[in-house]
């Protein structure tokens, strides 16, 4: 019997889309008489009928690469059942082209929006199956999503290249992580590059007590500090507003986390201080070998599942072993880094100070 699979990827790109694309695919045309259409640019092109019927050979020499080969959109999911000015009902359309294209299921590769979709596409009655990216590792109900540990490598060479020129000039170097809501980046590659500070979303700072680390290292024989502070790290005060507020309040004053703390810790300790923010190379290249064999294990397992005819779940990693969630249970379910986690209790006790 063919099956007719329909993939897209959504949301932003990651390492290991294009190795999970093609465990996707390899297996399934290992497994059963699988014909494969790409949707691009995720959602916009299931909604605007944007798609390409792949033929097998599009599927090899893609491992390695970075990105995306079906290129990716953020289409929020607070707007899929608002009719905008161009009258499109974005719900009705997309399964129209489910429809259209006679496809026997959707595979959805994307982070936390992406799977709010996919389950309301389920819940509208399409086969959907998910595959957790995204370099924040923020999804409920897996360990590791793809993607994260090729940025925590990334992020990781970039604070131990931080380290050398922060010893040389004995400065205070705040490296700004990827992450607005969830510290995980910042705090995995924050323990693996040596952070002497590592200030995240989920455990507001105290700048008086980030300033008595940082004043501490500078009359120490070290005189520099490192400091990993998330995108989305915020202070107590910070952290008693609301999300809109704090935001407007940045935007106005044109200052992102890092640039903020990096002038603070200038003023009241008196050091030299710089901010560093990598940005988007977290998010490029090559996927690490980890996370190549991970996709590729989500892939297969998704194919495994269509081969099975289980749908309304994504693939998900739970201590060894590759299994699934149902979406239903994990859509918008959020998975912040927990203040009392064990990870956060080793860093502590390695001296690491997380300005609470
Ligand atoms: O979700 C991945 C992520 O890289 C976040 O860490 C970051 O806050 C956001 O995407 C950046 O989004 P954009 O690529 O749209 O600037």
């Amino acid at each position: 019997m063919k099956r007719r699979i329909g993939i897209l990827t959504s949301g932003g790109d990651c390492p290991g889309l294009n190795a999970a694309i093609r465990g996707v695919a390899r297996a399934s045309y290992e497994m059963f008489d699988a014909e494969i259409i790409g949707i691009h640019d995720g959602y916009r092109g299931l909604i605007e009928g944007d798609y390409q019927p792949m033929k097998r050979e599009q599927f090899s020499g893609i491992l390695t690469i970075g990105g995306t080969i079906l290129g990716t959109s953020r289409t929020p999911f607070r707007n899929m059942r608002v009719i905008g000015e161009d009258k499109v009902d974005k719900v009705a359309a997309m399964k129209k082209t489910y429809k259209d294209l006679k496809l026997d299921c959707l595979v959805t590769l994307g982070g936390n929006g992406t799977h709010k979709t996919a389950n309301l596409l389920s819940q509208e009655g399409l086969n959907v199956i998910g595959l957790p990216k995204t370099i924040d590792n923020d999804i409920y109900g897996t360990d590791f999503t793809f993607g994260f540990h090729t940025a925590v490598d990334i992020a990781t060479d970039v604070i131990d290249r931080i380290h050398t020129t922060a010893a040389s000039h004995g400065r205070c170097m705040v490296i700004e992580i990827m992450g607005n809501k969830a510290g995980w980046l910042t705090l995995f590659s924050g323990v693996a590059g040596g952070a002497d500070v590592i200030l995240i979303p989920e455990i507001p700072y105290d700048i008086k007590k980030v300033a008595k680390v940082v004043e501490g290292r500078a009359k120490s024989n070290k005189g520099f500090t490192i400091l990993a502070v998330a995108e989305g790290a915020m202070s107590k005060e910070e952290a008693k507003l609301k999300k809109k507020e704090r935001e407007a309040r940045r935007a106005a004053a044109h200052y992102s986390a890092s640039a903020d703390i990096a002038a603070q810790l200038q003023e009241i300790v008196g050091v030299e201080a710089r901010a560093v923010v990598p940005g988007h190379i977290q998010r490029g290249g090559s996927p690490s070998a980890y996370d190549r064999v991970l996709s590729t294990q989500f892939g297969v397992h998704a194919a495994e599942l269509i081969r099975d005819g289980v749908f309304g779940v994504t693939v998900a990693l739970k201590g060894n072993e590759i299994t699934h969630n149902p979406l239903q249970e994990i859509a918008g379910v959020p998975k912040p880094v927990p203040a009392d986690s064990q990870m956060v209790n080793i860093a502590k006790t390695m001296g690491i100070s997380f300005g609470d």
